[in-house]
């Protein structure tokens, strides 16, 4: 049996519409084994062709006009990523009214005009979906929405901007000016087309604001929440916050006060305690706390914005509104043709850690690392403490790349020596990318 094709309309092909068009095409063949759909960009709607992108327009498939997306009757789904709230709000609204799936990335439009776009989505029994609205690559909605169901959520605390914490990470560690670190996260593709809103602290709050209505079932009206932007800090701040122990984020904090019911939502570059594991997130990265009553804490990390994080987003909402126009075969699952087999451990490669236990005496040096050399193998470097006991040392040797199986050979060579007094203690060095 054949798959059913499932024909998109793109509105929009930015940075993020380029990537969604690049990426669908790279991972088509994964996308088809584990949705059981063939997904086809059919039309891509710009409001000027002539301007030069990065990623050439593809041909013929290129309109201006946003109709002949939601017009198609064989186009099923719209991917909303034109941003503003007004032609955007337009598009959604007919789009849900001509009985298609909706997919944005528009966090202005959701935290602005969501309450009137879920109500309309509502009436015409069509979704939204909006993964790529909040924190760029990183699964936080459906996080919320499905794994985090049983809970009460009791705060969301999150680095929600990719920019002002790119911006502030480049201000600390490069002590590059605040004007310079824009300039450097625009040329990265990581700022709104108006960076106003990301320094400004609204593209934030537009994010708490969505990350509030999915916890607590409401929408906090925009007019409701405190929101403070980065421009007032400045690099001086850092290094006394730094002084006194802590370091500078742009937090959106949402969380509920028990007693009262009430729900408390804001933006503000805060103080936070440096050993604080939202301290270490650095550069466009974005990480967010959620805290439920059964869970305890849990935290979202990965990238907060760009061209291929944010494509991932708006490719899993596509490959949802597949699945939910068209139930197949249900989503993540790959069939075994698609990768190969369960690689050995003893071609697995990495560099080690070994320490041996060896006779302290002339010559024994050489003789382990001749038996490394037999091997194939390289040292990275070598440390002998000289505070050792008067007949054994420790000898401590990082190992270049090797595969296990070669180095578990020479280990045993190695733990053969007359001169070595116990197994030698072997472990991986893992390259954390
Ligand atoms: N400009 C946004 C940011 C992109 O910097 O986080 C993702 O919303």
């Amino acid at each position: 049996m054949s798959e059913p094709t499932l024909k998109i309309g793109l509105a929009g092909f930015g940075n993020v519409g380029a990537g969604v068009f690049k990426n669908l095409e790279k991972n088509r063949h994964l996308l088809r084994e584990r949705t059981g759909c063939v997904l086809e960009i059919k039309r891509i709607a710009v409001r000027d062709p002539s301007r030069e992108r990065s990623f050439p327009l593809p041909p013929g498939l290129v309109t201006t006009e946003l109709s002949d997306l939601v017009d198609d009757p064989e186009i099923s789904i719209i991917v909303e990523l034109i941003g503003g709230t007004d032609r955007a709000f337009d598009l959604v609204k007919a789009s849900l009214e001509s009985g298609k799936a909706v997919v944005t990335g528009n966090k202005a439009l959701l935290a602005e005009r969501g309450h009137e776009l879920f109500a309309i989505a509502e009436a015409n029994g069509r979704p939204i979906h909006y993964e790529a609205a909040v924190a760029g690559g990183i699964p936080i909605i459906k996080a919320v929405q499905e794994s985090l169901i049983g809970n009460h959520i009791q705060s969301v605390v999150g680095i929600i901007n990719g920019t002002c914490n790119y911006i502030l990470t480049r201000m600390s560690e490069a002590g590059l000016s605040y004007s310079d670190a824009l300039g450097e996260a625009q040329q990265l593709g990581y700022a709104e087309a108006d960076p106003a809103l990301d320094v400004n602290g609204w593209d934030a709050a537009h994010k708490a604001i969505i990350l509030a209505s999915l916890s607590y079932g409401r929408w906090v009206p925009c007019e409701k929440i405190h929101v403070e932007g980065i421009e007032s800090v400045r690099t001086e701040d850092i290094t006394f916050a730094a002084k006194l122990g802590y370091a500078i984020k742009l937090l959106g904090v949402i969380q509920l006060h028990d007693e009262s019911g009430s729900i408390e939502v804001r933006v503000q570059p805060s103080l936070i305690p440096a050993n604080h594991i939202l301290a270490s997130v650095k550069g466009v990265y974005n990480a967010i706390m959620v805290r439920g009553d059964i869970v305890g804490n849990t935290l979202f990390y990965g990238s907060g914005a760009g061209q291929d994080p944010t494509s991932s987003s708006v490719i899993a909402d596509i490959a949802d509104a597949a699945m939910w126009t068209q139930p197949t075969r249900g989503a993540g699952l790959a069939t075994h043709s698609l990768y190969g087999e369960t690689l050995p451990i003893s071609e697995s490669v990495s560099k080690y850690y070994l320490r041996v236990e060896a006779e302290d005496r002339p010559g024994v040096l050489a003789r382990i690392a001749t038996v490394l050399g037999e091997f194939g193998i390289g040292i990275l470097s070598v440390i002998q403490p000289e505070d050792h006991d008067e007949k054994y040392a420790a000898i401590v040797l990082m190992l270049h790349y090797a595969p296990y199986g070669i180095v578990s050979d020479a280990l045993a060579a190695i733990s053969n020596l007359d001169c070595v007094r116990s197994r030698p203690v072997l472990l991986r060095v893992e390259d954390l990318k």
